[in-house]
């Protein structure tokens, strides 16, 4: 385990075995369909990956930047983009990618961003939902784990950049980000 980690919340074959199944979901919801996979960077790019490899479906994929201003490990709720999506989605059926839902903001942002597009449906798969944190009133419709009010890195997520190349889930230590100062957290 890293040395700037309490503990992992979930493991590389956990993480596995759970995007597997969420792959035979989406497999099944959309059959005969071609969705395009929408990646939130950078923090989904290693779910992402893995999810469409499991995926049997003709798809897409596409990807757009988003940047909450915040603390360093809280979001304040002022979402803007940072690199816009670059095909049309008229008409075609979106799946969002992103790594968590914690306050919700970032995604109702970019759900009501999309929806300004006209795409025929827009579906949200997450990898980790914190429902503790929910400021807004947002669902995922596929979601890998329920995880605790901790500061989590790995597989994709970060703390100042660092830590999105562990292959599993942890909880971060909480001297590692207390006592810093305002940082972008996407
Ligand atoms: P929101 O609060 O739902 O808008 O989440 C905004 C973004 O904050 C997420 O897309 C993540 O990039 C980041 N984030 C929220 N919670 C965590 C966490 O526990 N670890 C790492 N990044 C997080
Ligand atoms: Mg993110």
């Amino acid at each position: 385990m890293h040395k700037d980690l309490e503990r992992i919340l979930v493991s590389k074959q956990e993480l596995e075995k759970r995007i597997a199944e969420l792959a035979r979901d989406i497999n099944n919801d959309y059959r005969g369909k071609e969705p395009i996979f929408l990646g939130v960077l950078k923090g989904s790019v290693i779910f992402l990956s893995d999810l469409v490899r499991s995926v049997d479906l003709d798809c897409t994929m596409d990807f757009i930047g988003l940047s909450s201003y915040g603390n360093a490990s809280a979001t304040s709720g002022s979402v803007r983009i940072t690199k816009d999506i670059e095909k049309d989605v008229e008409q075609r059926d979106i799946i969002i990618v992103e790594d968590i839902l914690d306050s919700g903001y970032t995604m109702s942002y970019l759900v009501d961003y999309l929806k300004s597009k006209a795409p025929s449906s827009i579906r949200i798969c997450v990898l980790l939902d914190k429902p503790a944190r929910r400021k807004t009133e947002v669902h995922a419709d596929y979601f890998g784990f329920e995880v605790p009010d901790d500061f989590v890195v790995g597989y994709g997520l970060d703390y100042a950049e660092r830590y999105r190349n562990l292959p599993y889930i942890g909880v971060l230590k909480p001297e590692i980000y207390n006592d810093k100062k305002e940082v972008d957290v996407n």
